[in-house]
């Protein structure tokens, strides 16, 4: 990824004003509008604990994942630093997608409703995929702290797509990376998340659409997602759902005993498949 600032001027502010917050000068709030303004919405890395709820975290993931055009990643990573346990962790995430809904709602009318929702313990490399879901889909993943390494991969296959005169449905077809020829087309529009901390909780939101390209009220661009796993046998749990957006009256695919059921302490683990 590139720079993580606007320019070195804004590096320079976004620096003396973390500066001040640590000394008490200025709030938590504040320092948070120093962010908005000097660090770039391609930066796809974002820490809970500087945000007072996980809606005022929420903007800013809806801005880098939800992305209509290609200036934005369409996958954030959220750190949730402050969070010691899985319940807390999990709590958090349906929290967060509450609060992805209501943004989503106000811009386009149509709320964001689960699609799936699972946990387990997996420890499967993966290659560059879409998930199975709605043309227009989110994955919001939680991952639990654990001893297992792994290196995540993100792939642009829209901009990829878009760069071939395609449509990213065409794309996957044609050139799907899970063989060798689409995977060499890929390789430029391939991200690693060196930012990936297996020691704490987080939620990795992936844009998961696959949608043709339009000008007027566009679609969102999904980009691919896949990780290579150590091999060991310690857990790796995943909190693993999915949400798209709903017209209203039309019924969520998880129903609200699901819900419930995940927010348990032990909610139990699913076979991966
Ligand atoms: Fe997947």
């Amino acid at each position: 990824m590139e720079e993580k600032f606007k320019s070195d001027a804004f590096e320079a502010i976004h620096s003396a004003a973390s500066g001040m917050k640590k000394i008490g000068i200025i709030t938590k709030e504040s320092t948070h509008q120093f962010d908005e303004s000097c660090i770039k919405n391609t930066e796809y890395m974002i820490e809970t604990s500087f945000f007072n709820s996980v809606s005022d975290a929420a903007s800013r993931v809806y801005d880098r994942a939800c992305r209509t055009d290609f200036s934005a990643p369409g996958f954030a990573l959220l750190r949730q630093s402050h969070i010691k346990d899985s319940l807390q962790h999990r709590k958090e995430l349906v929290e967060l997608k509450d609060a992805l809904s209501d943004i989503h709602q106000n811009k386009s009318g149509n709320k964001l409703g689960w699609f799936t929702m699972s946990r387990f313990d997996q420890k499967n490399t993966t290659k560059l995929h879409r998930d199975g879901g709605p043309d227009q889909s989110l994955l919001i993943l939680g991952y639990e702290p654990t001893s297992v390494q792994c290196e995540v991969s993100m792939a642009d296959y829209s901009k990829c797509a878009f760069d071939l005169k395609i449509t990213p449905e065409e794309f996957l077809e044609r050139h799907n990376p899970m063989h060798e020829e689409g995977l060499e087309l890929l390789n430029p529009y391939i991200f690693k998340l060196t930012e990936f901390d297996t020691s704490a909780y987080q939620i990795l939101i992936v844009n998961n659409s696959n949608c043709p390209f339009k000008t007027e009220n566009p679609h969102w661009r999904g980009v691919l997602h896949g990780a290579v796993i150590e091999s060991s046998s310690a857990p790796r749990i995943i909190n693993s759902t999915s949400v798209c957006p709903v017209n209203p009256g039309d019924e969520e695919g998880v129903s609200p005993e699901r819900i419930e059921e995940f927010l348990q302490e032990n909610a139990k683990l699913a076979d991966y498949v």
